[in-house]
């Protein structure tokens, strides 16, 4: 059983995540604790069935992202599009660079707790984290890899052994290689943000004004929360904030070809949003820059252009100034600055 090969070390930089779950059974020997170590306040981590999660996987997984001898022309690695230093997004720019760089078209999105996402990409297009890394290692605006390449490289020195640890046989596979990157994506956890900090009873974790924002962000004048809701700030639905009176990017319209679904994307997470500009899809509006969360707050408060499928909750709301500082202040007090620096996140 995978459980059987937890290190104490593991368990010991997990437990700076959240808290560790220690019983004993009825023999008095110590139960195994659950893996991978949820904070308490979150909701177990999803894991699909035929990909258990284990040490060693988790540690090839991260030796994969950070590598970019994966990519057709060595030069770019998951890691290239989504730093931890900027909670694994590409901020500050507006869309990424890929293999030869080539340009894609939308904002490189933050994969803390994407674990708990149920589709990915803005659209989402991709329904598992393994399709979704099968789908950035083949694709040929990100990492255009060669297989035949990859294969090599896991063969040789530089990752028979971990492959090895992971796997327990030399049948590699891009299956594999997915199955290891979304295990380590899966770890990527971020709780201890000051919210995370007020939500388990410090009180005086946020200030006054954060408070004021909290509850105008979950008030239903504002209906941020109705859309942003849930642990990560994410209802992971589809809607359309009317962010353009006409999108080159059709977003969710381009998996289900249907007319309703024109413009619409998924909403992101707010975890860490302080960390992540430029913001949006596209990262950018029709009326102007989308850099810094003022200008979105500015965006909400005017409601947005009148695309036909702008969704009702965006409309005028007509803040007051210190309504809107402080709608941004609370988003600010969603940045987890233990996900920049975590041992166990970054380049081996
Ligand atoms: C060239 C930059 C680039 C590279 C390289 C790259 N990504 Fe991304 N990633 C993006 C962009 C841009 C998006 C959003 C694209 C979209 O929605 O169509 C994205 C989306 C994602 C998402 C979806 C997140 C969500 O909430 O929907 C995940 C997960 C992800 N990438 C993981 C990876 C992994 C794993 C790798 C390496 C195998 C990788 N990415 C390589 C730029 C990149
Ligand atoms: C109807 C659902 C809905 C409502 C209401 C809503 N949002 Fe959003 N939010 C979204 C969607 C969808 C996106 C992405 C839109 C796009 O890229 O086209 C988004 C994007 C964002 C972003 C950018 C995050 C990033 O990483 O790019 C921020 C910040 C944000 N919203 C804050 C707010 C605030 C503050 C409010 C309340 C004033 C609010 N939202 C109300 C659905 C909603």
């Amino acid at each position: 059983m995978s459980v059987v090969r937890l290190t104490r070390s593991f368990i010991f930089a997990l437990a700076a995540v959240g808290a560790v779950l220690t019983s004993c059974d009825p023999e008095g020997a110590p139960a195994i604790p659950p893996f991978p170590l949820t904070p308490s306040h979150l909701a177990q981590i999803p894991v699909p069935a035929d990909n258990p999660l284990t040490p060693a996987k988790v540690e090839l997984g991260r030796q994969l992202f950070y590598d970019t001898r994966l990519s057709g022309d060595g030069t770019v690695a998951c890691a290239s599009c989504h730093n931890p230093e900027h909670a694994f997004s590409d901020a500050p720019n507006q869309v990424s660079r890929g293999v030869n760089g080539a340009r894609g078209q939308r904002n490189s999105p933050s994969l803390v707790n994407v674990a708990y996402r149920t589709s990915l990409f803005w659209d989402g297009r991709a329904a598992t984290m393994e399709d979704q890394a099968m789908a950035a290692l083949l694709g040929s605006v990100e990492m255009d890899a060669d297989t035949m390449k990859v294969a090599a490289l896991i063969l040789s020195a530089a990752y028979k052994n971990s492959w090895m640890s992971a796997f327990g046989d030399t049948s590699v596979s891009m299956k594999r290689v997915t199955q290891a990157i979304a295990s380590f994506e899966r770890t990527i956890v971020s709780a201890n943000s000051r919210y995370d900090k007020y939500v388990l009873g410090e009180r005086s974790a946020l200030s006054e004004q954060e408070r004021e924002g909290m509850n105008l962000f979950f008030s239903n004048k504002t209906m941020c929360g109705a859309c942003h809701g849930g642990q990560d700030f994410t209802n992971d639905q589809f809607q359309n904030v009317g962010l353009f009176s006409h999108y080159f990017d059709r977003g969710r319209y381009n998996v289900t070809k249907d007319s309703k679904d024109e413009g619409l994307f998924k909403t992101p997470t707010l975890r860490n949003v302080a960390l992540t500009p430029p913001y949006m899809a596209s990262g950018d509006s029709e009326k102007g820059p989308m850099n810094t969360l003022e200008q979105v707050v500015g965006h909400y408060n005017e409601g947005g252009l009148p695309f036909p499928n702008r969704d009702t909750r965006v409309r005028k709301l007509n803040l007051t100034d210190r309504e809107k500082a402080s709608l941004v202040a609370f988003m600010k007090a969603l940045t987890d600055s233990s996900v920049l620096r975590n041992p166990r996140w970054v380049k081996p």
